[in-house]
């Protein structure tokens, strides 16, 4: 089947945007973990080797428990690696990079803080601007559909608020690089696409490199350039999918032809492993 027209105008306008030479911005090289627990050592990673580059939106999908979450922490300097290394703009992970924002599996919001306070967090910890900050942080606040609830504390929020609001507190001092785990699971069916086409938007507009771990393949799908599909634990990489569907990407196009093929594709996976989601 030849590909249609809007595929082809979409493939050169790309082309022609496209820099001659794409930077790396997140190398990962041999990475291993393996938890050493009371009961005996645990390894989640075998060795891993993944480039990210500069603007890049990628995705990872894996079985439960084959070391998402991990390698998410790896990248975000939380956690040390048993062997290997992650080296983001050229230097090595040894600590949290600054320019690193992060969107936890669940929301960690400190209980004693409002709403903004929580979403400020980043800026009093890093002693940024705090003017331009705020300023920022409202906006976000009401991208995310949380204008009023600025100075309820988190117990008065429901589950998905609560995630809302550390998905502001993730962007809030605009970094170059954007974590996120599973961050939309808690959310309805409604409110979680409403997010992926604010996600996409923010990635559009900013340029920002995301990774993004996620239960749903069609998620994924939608919003990445490249899907990583990782295998039982200890987890590695066990296909990369190129996704060359046009941007900006409508929801409608979860339902053409190319998107759902590569959707079944990637889940293909899961069923060679016995397992789904
Ligand atoms: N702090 C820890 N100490 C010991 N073992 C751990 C620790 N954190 C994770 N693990 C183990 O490492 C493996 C991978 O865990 P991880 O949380 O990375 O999985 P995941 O792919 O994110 O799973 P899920 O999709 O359910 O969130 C699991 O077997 C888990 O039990
Ligand atoms: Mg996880």
């Amino acid at each position: 089947m030849s590909p249609s027209p809007l595929r082809i105008v979409a493939r050169e306008e790309a082309r022609e945007e496209a820099p001659a030479v794409r930077s790396r911005l997140i190398e990962i090289r041999g990475l291993t973990k393996t938890y050493r627990t009371r009961d005996g050592d645990v390894p989640s990673l075998r060795p891993i080797d993944l480039d990210i580059h500069d603007g890049e939106f990628v995705a990872v999908v894996g079985p439960s428990g084959c070391g998402k979450s991990t390698l998410l922490k790896l990248v975000a300097g939380l956690i040390p690696p048993s062997q290997g290394e992650i080296v983001i703009d050229g230097k090595k992970v040894v600590e949290p990079p600054d320019d690193v924002g992060i969107v936890f599996q669940s929301p960690v919001l400190l209980a004693w803080r409002s709403v903004l306070r929580n979403i400020m967090l980043p800026v009093e910890v890093r002693r940024l601007d705090r003017a331009s900050h705020l300023e920022r942080a409202k906006k976000l606040i009401a991208t995310a559909g949380l204008t009023g609830f600025e100075n309820k504390y988190p117990w008065q929020l429901s589950g998905g608020m609560q995630q809302r609001a550390s998905i502001c507190r993730a962007l809030v001092h605009d970094p170059k690089i954007v974590l996120m785990d599973e961050p939309f699971g808690a959310l309805d069916a409604m409110t979680r696409e409403r997010m992926n086409l604010e996600l996409q938007r923010i990635h559009f507009e900013t340029g920002k490199t995301i990774l993004l771990i996620t239960h749903s393949i069609p998620e994924a799908v939608f919003l990445a350039d490249r899907v990583v599909v990782m295998s039982e634990r200890p987890g590695s990489v066990a296909a990369i999918y190129d996704v060359d569907l046009p941007r900006p990407r409508r929801l409608e196009m979860m339902g053409d032809t190319a998107f759902a093929a590569l959707a079944r594709q990637v889940r293909s996976h899961f069923y060679a492993q016995g397992q789904l989601d």
